[in-house]
């Protein structure tokens, strides 16, 4: 595991195309992603993943004092090298975009000219001269009201009364721009054009981490600034195919029904609890964990939501692996190293995670790990928590979870080939095994 020489980079990009088939228009984004290296380099992998949500879940402070501050800090701290990068385009005629997929943040953002200050990108800026449609927000605008940290912008290089807005993520990632409005299109051909929709143009921004496909990132977070809340969908939806692989995901908007026909049976619905110190992000009920057939001893009130905010459990799609509380975690690698039965690495050999040696070419028996929510279990495929790389013939198998604050996350490393379905008319949360690459 110390030949970690390579940077391996899962990235999906998005070509969206359009299904008009239902009463309800369900607008399909569909998501490819691809290695950025040929080959997976060992533990390289979960160890950026592991590195990323623990970052990301050091967002919440431990103390309500600097709460203010944090209503604001989004969970999308955490970009991932499992990132879901949403193809779309901004303006008329439409300027190609890719941006994160983020259902811990509301604001959509993407780099803009003149760009004083951007990281690197692939794509051309968007340049907002080059479009018809394009306006900036005043600060008396309502969409910027709904920003936490804004101003007024009032020089000679600026509109008179602009937006101007800092948007920061708890990884230290960051976006500062001006705040406008201009058309977003959906599908590569240009067939669903919305007109009016808020974002920012980044003038100044820094993610933790970028491999230069992305230029921002697209809000799905639960509040008023959101793609779905400016869209006024009912529902969205993300399936996602195999981190490792190079599948396309799908995300949709408005799903009808009859895509949840095949499953039915398996679909499990939990409610979306609402958090008012952190209102974007979708928020569930953890109940309990059970490893093998051994229910973790954790009291309930160690997954509790707290009066000051601190603690619970979020879904979301912009953190790689899902974090537990200290005390949490170190009972479960207690539970799985008591019945895997094979030897341990030495966490300092790991980064910190928990990882066995296993013989060549061997499929060693796992226990099941279950979430139990409210009123619905989420029973993990074996690819959904462990990890398995071979390394100098060694072999070796972590698990994909790692220790992080208060608060649980679970991550989109636990959801793959699951069709997780946000209803936001009924603050329900859906989920259901699915072949993605299929939907
Ligand atoms: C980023 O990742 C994508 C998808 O794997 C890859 O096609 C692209 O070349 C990478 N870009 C850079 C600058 O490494
Ligand atoms: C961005 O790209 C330019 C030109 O390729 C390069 O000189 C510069 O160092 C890059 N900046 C970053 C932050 O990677
Ligand atoms: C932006 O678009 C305007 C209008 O087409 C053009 O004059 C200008 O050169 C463009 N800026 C850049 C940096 O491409
Ligand atoms: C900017 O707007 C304010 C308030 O509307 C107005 O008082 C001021 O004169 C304007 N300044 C310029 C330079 O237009
Ligand atoms: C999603 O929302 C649409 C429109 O609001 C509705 O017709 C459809 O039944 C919903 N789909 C699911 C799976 O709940
Ligand atoms: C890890 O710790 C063990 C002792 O616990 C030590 O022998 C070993 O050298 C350490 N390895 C590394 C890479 O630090």
């Amino acid at each position: 595991m110390q030949k970690l020489a390579l940077l391996v980079v899962v990235l999906l990009a998005v070509p969206l195309a359009i299904s008009r088939g239902t009463a309800a228009a369900t607008v399909r984004m569909q998501v490819t992603h691809a290695d950025a290296a040929s080959g997976l380099g060992g533990g390289e992998l979960l160890q950026r993943m592991a590195r990323r949500s623990k970052a990301r879940s050091a967002r919440f402070p431990a103390s309500p004092m600097s709460a203010p501050v944090s209503a604001t800090v989004s969970s999308s701290g955490a970009f991932s090298p499992a990132e879901y990068t949403v193809h779309m385009a901004v303006g008329t005629p439409p300027q190609p975009v890719r941006l994160i997929l983020d259902t811990g943040s509301d604001l959509t953002w993407t780099q803009c000219l003149p760009c004083p200050g951007c990281f690197n990108q692939t794509l051309p800026y968007f340049n907002s001269s080059r479009s018809s449609t394009f306006a900036f927000l005043p600060c008396d605008s309502t969409p910027c009201q709904h920003l936490d940290f804004t101003s007024c912008g009032n020089s000679k290089y600026l509109p008179n009364q602009t937006c101007v807005y800092i948007y920061n993520y708890g990884d230290t990632s960051v976006s500062t721009g001006l705040l406008n409005k201009d058309t977003f299109t959906f599908g590569v051909s240009g067939r669903s054009s919305l007109p009016g929709m808020a974002f920012g143009c980044g003038l100044f921004n820094r993610l933790f981490f970028t491999n230069q496909t992305n230029t921002g990132v697209a809000g799905f977070g639960r509040g008023p600034l959101s793609l779905p809340s400016q869209l006024r969908v009912g529902n969205f939806s993300h399936c996602f195919t195999a981190v490792t692989g190079s599948k396309p995901s799908t995300v949709m908007l408005d799903l009808p029904d009859h895509l949840y026909r095949k499953g039915r049976d398996a679909v499990h619905t939990t409610p979306l609890v609402q958090n008012p110190v952190y209102p974007s992000f979708y928020y569930l009920s953890l109940k309990g964990i059970t490893v093998g057939s051994t229910m973790l001893p954790v009291p309930e009130s160690e997954f509790a939501l707290r009066n000051d905010g601190t603690g619970g459990t979020v879904i979301d799609s912009g953190t790689s692996i899902t974090t537990f509380p200290p005390r949490v975690y170190r009972l479960l690698r207690d539970a799985f190293a008591e019945q895997m039965k094979l030897p341990m690495v030495p966490s300092n050999m790991t980064g910190g995670l928990t990882c066995f040696s296993a013989p060549r070419r061997s499929k060693p028996h796992v226990p099941k790990l279950v979430l139990h929510f409210e009123d619905a279990k989420m029973d993990l495929p074996r690819n959904n928590y462990v990890y398995e790389f071979e390394d100098e013939g060694d072999n070796f198998i972590c698990l994909a979870i790692t220790e992080g604050d208060e608060m649980s996350t679970i991550g989109n490393y636990q959801q793959q080939n699951m069709h997780v379905l946000y209803d936001l008319q009924h603050n329900k949360l859906s989920f259901v095994p699915a072949h993605c690459d299929k939907l």
